[in-house]
């Protein structure tokens, strides 16, 4: 893990001059690469073979999803990621053979669907969907280059307004434990029944991409996840709520991956379920309430900002320059299902089935 780390540090931009990359630590790289039921042969290196150095990675995992119509069989799938190549072999058809061999080491596990996400046009899309971006530590970012104050306020006044409160304010919400991983797992089963598509989760995955055997992040914690217990006898978890905090670097010396300078922290929104979905407008009043408590949570871990995409149902409180203060990225990220006819799902857009989001009932780290 930490070869692949130093791997991706390293490679894992579209090219040299950009300054800034992803630093997937060893811890990271377990809680994505190690769910249970993990194949290790799903996980692909290609090294040079006069000095065994790595030069291309591909990994798959497998996800179960439930695709519309809601009857038919569960999925199983290979859910891809972490595909790159070495730059300096760039350009050589090597992304195109790690696609095809991550497919034919699924096939022999009878798994004949690879679901991926990617920047990259490829035929057939199912889904496009968009970063929307919270800032925290707005002087921090502006630093960067990352955001500016809006038209007409000052960098003081920008920090101001993005400042978030002390406490959260959801009565009955606190971190989840072991022990609500079955009510969560049964939440997150009926939450998700209002998406064309969504990741099915065992107790034992809910449990693994929700609860990190770390207590901090400077111990190694990537994912965070809160509940809502009911305030009456029932104590019954009404809610919960989840993301992941992943580093942002720049290499102190060109290709030297142990010497890296912090640049930000980001906090990704991930899966989430709540009992309040009479109509939309209750949910977007109690995902209002989850995500700006979050934000509170990310800024006391002193994450910079929260992003999330219009996946589920972010969408009714992301809007660009709404109060929560999202801004709509640049970049779409495009959705493939390979081997498996499926109409459009809604991400940015909306279908003729679903208003926008209500697509994607699944994420892939
Ligand atoms: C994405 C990446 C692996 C492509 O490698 P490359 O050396 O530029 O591309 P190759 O010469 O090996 O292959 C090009 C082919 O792969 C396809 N391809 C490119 N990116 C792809 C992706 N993410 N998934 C599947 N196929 C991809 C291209 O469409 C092209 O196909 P074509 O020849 O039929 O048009 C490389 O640019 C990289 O490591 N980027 C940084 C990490 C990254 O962005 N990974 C993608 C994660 S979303």
């Amino acid at each position: 893990m930490n070869e692949l780390h130093d791997f991706l540090v390293l490679h894992y931009i579209q090219g040299e001059e950009e300054p800034y990359r992803y630093d997937f630590t060893a811890d990271f790289l377990r809680w994505a690469l190690l769910p249970p039921g993990y194949y290790s042969d799903w996980h692909i290196a290609v090294r040079e073979s006069a000095t065994g150095e790595l030069v291309g990675f591909i990994a798959g995992v497998p996800l179960r999803i439930r695709i519309r119509p809601k009857h038919v069989a569960i999925l199983q799938t290979c859910a891809i990621s972490f595909l790159c190549v070495h730059q300096k072999y760039r350009g050589q058809h090597l992304a195109p053979v790690l696609m095809s061999e991550i497919s034919r080491r699924a096939q022999l596990r009878d798994v004949h669907q690879r679901f991926y996400t990617t920047g990259t046009t490829l035929p057939r899309v199912i889904s496009m969907t968009q970063y929307h971006h919270r800032c925290l530590n707005f002087a921090q970012l502006n630093r960067i280059g990352y955001v500016a104050p809006p038209d007409g306020q000052t960098l003081e006044e920008a920090i101001a307004s993005h400042r978030v409160p002390e406490s959260t304010s959801i009565p009955g919400l606190r971190e989840m434990r072991v022990d609500d991983v079955p009510a969560v797992t049964r939440l997150w089963a009926d939450f998700s029944n209002r998406y064309s598509s969504a990741a099915v989760l065992s107790e034992q995955e809910t449990r693994h991409y929700l609860l990190s055997p770390w207590r901090s992040r400077e111990e190694g914690r990537s994912v965070f996840a809160y509940v809502v217990e009911a305030q009456d006898d029932s104590h019954d978890i009404t809610d919960f709520i989840s993301f992941y905090a992943l580093r942002t670097v720049a290499l102190e010396t060109p290709n030297d991956p142990s010497q890296l300078r912090r640049v930000l922290d980001g906090a990704n929104l991930y899966y989430y379920a709540s009992t309040s979905t009479g109509s939309d407008k209750e949910l977007k009043a109690r995902l209002t309430a989850l995500v700006s408590d979050m934000l509170v949570i990310a800024q006391r871990e002193k994450l910079d900002g929260l992003n999330c995409l219009s996946v589920m149902d972010n969408c009714l409180f992301c809007a660009q320059y709404g109060h929560m203060k999202f801004e709509t990225g640049a970049g779409l990220l495009k959705w493939y299902l390979e081997n498996y006819r499926v109409h459009p799902l809604a991400g940015r857009d909306a279908t003729a089935d679903a208003p926008p989001g209500r697509g994607l009932g699944v994420l892939i780290i």
